[in-house]
């Protein structure tokens, strides 16, 4: 039997950045699952992936929940008895709210927290133990909105995400397994936006890099590919902008 290929999870891998990193890692050797909480859409990228790839089986789908204590362990067994050698916290997104009044406000707040944090802190725990011991890593999915402020609820559950990470690498640092974040400035072709993108806010998000264009999932997938593989063993506790230079050195 052939030696067994590495394993990596990648949630919110059905679309945008998510699905690009899936794409990217198979193209490493990986077998990924993707995790969401549409399956159909799912579904339709890991055949996709599958196809483009030419590697049956190489995407697993699994739907479910990651705010949702009672849904990861459909991922946990997903995995079975395999060890994770990557877990890329891609889930989450800017969800809108109301603050006509405090209950408005704290509905508003715990849809971004869970969106962003309990998503990637749920998934993260419940694969803690599988894992691999040395070797593993787990990547952050963030954004420029953490660092540069502009999103209220949204930046602020970004944000919680670095300190988080930090506390992370020195917790499984001694297993050699490295924690970093990936922070993405504007990128197009994802559903991050929905219908809230106009022509003047994509260009005037253009107009903020240095390099004068949008990112495409591919741009942030590069960076999640060189984090979880083998050259990035050193690098741990780092938050990584992929922004166009929108925001400088943080
Ligand atoms: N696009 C940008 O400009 C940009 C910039 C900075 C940071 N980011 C971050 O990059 C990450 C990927 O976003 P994207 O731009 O690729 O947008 P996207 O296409 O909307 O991807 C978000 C993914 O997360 C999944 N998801 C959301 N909530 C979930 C939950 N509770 N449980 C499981 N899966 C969940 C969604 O699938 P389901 O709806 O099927 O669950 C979707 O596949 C997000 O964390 C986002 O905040 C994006």
């Amino acid at each position: 039997m052939g030696e067994q290929r590495r394993l990596a999870v990648v949630s919110g891998g059905g679309t945008g950045i998510g699905a690009s990193v899936a794409r990217g890692l198979v193209d490493d050797g990986f077998d990924v699952i993707v995790v969401g909480r549409r399956g159909d859409v799912l579904d339709s990228a890991a055949r996709r992936i599958c196809a483009e790839a030419g590697r049956d089986g190489a995407v697993t789908a699994v739907a479910a929940d990651l705010t949702d204590p009672g849904q990861v362990g459909a991922v946990v067994d997903a995995v079975g008895e395999r060890a994770v050698d990557a877990v890329v916290n891609n889930a989450g997104g800017y969800l809108g709210g109301s603050t006509d009044s405090l209950a408005g406000v704290a509905d508003w707040w715990r849809a971004n927290l869970g969106a962003n944090v309990l998503t990637a802190v749920l998934l993260t725990e419940a694969l803690l133990p599988a894992l691999r011991r040395p070797g593993g890593r787990v990547v952050l999915l963030s954004s420029i909105a953490a660092q540069r402020g502009g999103a209220g609820p949204y930046s602020a559950a970004k944000a919680a995400l670095h300190g988080w990470a930090y506390d992370l690498a020195a917790q499984l640092g001694p297993d050699q397994i490295t924690v970093n974040v990936v922070s993405p400035g504007y990128v197009a072709e994802t559903e991050f936006f929905g219908d809230r993108m106009t022509p003047e806010g994509h260009a005037r998000r253009v107009a903020a890099t240095l390099v004068g264009r949008a990112g495409v999932p591919d741009d942030i997938a590069a960076a999640v590919r060189y984090l979880v593989g083998p050259s990035a063993g050193y690098v741990t506790g780092q938050v990584l902008g992929v922004n166009g230079g929108s925001v400088l050195g943080r």
